[in-house]
């Protein structure tokens, strides 16, 4: 009930919603200065480093994803796409060896599979996010992309967790993409015949093509990929100019963020503060989109607009959206219950200095069942601006659990202001 008091007391105050305070706050999981790689040998170090492939200023994280194994235990994987050379390695595992500027990685799934420039397209070449999957897999969406060369057709591979080893491979072909103008970011995947009952053959990726503006839907059973367009995917050049802990940058990227209740599949562009949607079963048939990728104009919908723009976005069980404001910097909570609007945001206390750019976000159910939402913050806006000042912490990985907050509400009776 103390709770509820609150809530409607802030309510009077700010345009959006703010929890009590007592609520728990946001968990560092792991801080860096700057990315540490480890090698399996010190020869490989020493070979990277003469082949220019180990340049760890260069380095931005941009996702993570965690998996739990009776036997692997809990590991964390994070991302470094190749926006240019010097990067050893584009998928790791966090290992809790510490050096001076934060914990080692390790090469996933291993040091063999990363291909250093483009030059083996067996190989994973640039990856900038991961889904993985109540069947123990990890899909990796693969841009082929190094410092805006496309090397490698993008590609999609899916890994087994339980043996690390590639169960699948998927190469995109020239009706989803186009070379260079294209860039595969964003996957989320859902499997339409979970464990334990079914067999995990049903699966559907949404990808987001950030660059060229488009949505690309791959098909397991099909094991075909076809490409939608909308208007909805572009960036708003309204909102192209960004400002993060009072620094300023252009970012106009298109569609980014994507989420689904397993009926809609919800997208924002970076640039724009509208949530859009559209449903699955519309994007989920090839047929309508093969003979025109921007059929259906009218299934795709404004489902509302937020206090700011943001980059990731997750979604839980109970179909709450959660993604981190720029300007001001909030995590924040939507309900589908209720009308997508300023008013109806509830943000939760987190301090802001862990949040800046949010650019991976997760929903994990943990052993106990219970579901974490996990955040990679990596301060995009210095990354932009080239002023990341390696004496501070730059890239946080960051956890939240959500059992005290999935089922809050906003009182509908004090929305009047
Ligand atoms: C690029 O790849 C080739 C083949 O693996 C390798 O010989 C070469 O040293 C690499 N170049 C760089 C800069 O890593
Ligand atoms: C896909 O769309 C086509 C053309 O509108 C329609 O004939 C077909 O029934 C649809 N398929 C499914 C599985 O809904
Ligand atoms: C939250 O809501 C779900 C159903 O949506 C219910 O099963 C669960 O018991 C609720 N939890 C709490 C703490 O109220």
């Amino acid at each position: 009930m103390l709770g509820k008091f609150f809530v409607v007391l802030l309510l009077a105050l700010t345009p959006h919603a703010i929890l009590n305070v007592e609520l728990r706050e946001v968990e560092t999981v792991y801080e860096w200065k700057q990315m540490v790689f480890g090698f399996p040998t010190e020869a490989d170090r020493q070979e990277a480093i003469a082949n220019g492939n180990l340049v760890p200023e260069n380095a931005t994280p941009i996702d993570v994803a965690t998996h739990q194994h009776p036997e692997k235990g809990s590991r964390i994987f994070t991302t470094t796409p190749r926006f240019t050379t010097g990067i050893p390695y584009t998928l790791a595992v966090v290992t809790d060896k510490n050096e001076a500027n934060g914990p080692v990685l390790q090469p996933y799934p291993d040091y063999s599979w990363h291909n250093s420039n483009g030059s083996d397209c067996d190989r994973i070449t640039s990856v900038y996010r991961v889904a993985i999957t109540e069947c123990d897999q990890m899909f990796i969406l693969d841009t082929g992309v190094v410092a805006e060369v496309q090397h490698c057709p993008p590609q999609l591979l899916v890994l087994d967790l339980n043996t690390d080893t590639l169960s699948h491979r998927y190469i995109f072909d020239s009706s989803t993409y186009t070379e260079v103008a294209s860039r595969f970011i964003t996957p989320i995947v859902i499997v339409n015949d979970p464990p334990p009952t079914g067999s995990c053959s049903k699966v559907q990726v949404y990808i987001a093509d950030v660059l060229f503006h488009g949505l690309v839907v791959y098909d397991s059973e099909l094991n075909t990929a076809w490409r939608v367009e909308n208007r909805f995917m572009y960036p708003d050049p309204d909102h192209g100019l960004l400002s993060i802990a009072d620094e300023k940058f252009i970012l106009m990227d298109g569609i980014f963020g994507l989420a689904s209740d397993r009926e809609l599949l919800y997208f924002h562009p970076l640039a724009s503060v509208s949530e859009y949607a559209v449903p699955l079963n519309v994007i989920n048939n090839r047929t309508i989109f093969e003979e025109n990728k921007e059929a259906e104009p009218h299934a795709f919908r404004r489902v509302g607009k937020r206090s700011s723009s943001c980059a990731a976005q997750a979604m839980d069980s109970h179909n709450n959206l959660y993604y981190v404001t720029f300007d001001p910097i909030m995590l924040t909570r939507w309900s589908p219950n209720k009308p997508y609007n300023v008013k109806y945001e509830m943000e939760f206390p987190a301090d802001p200095k862990l949040l800046e750019f949010v650019s991976g976000m997760k929903v994990h159910k943990n052993n106990a069942g219970k579901e974490e939402l996990w955040m990679m913050s990596n301060r995009y806006q210095k990354v932009a601006n080239g002023n990341l000042d390696f004496s501070e912490i730059n890239f946080r990985i960051l956890r939240r659990a959500l059992d005290d907050i999935q089922n809050a509400s906003i009182p509908d009776e004090d929305q009047s202001q």
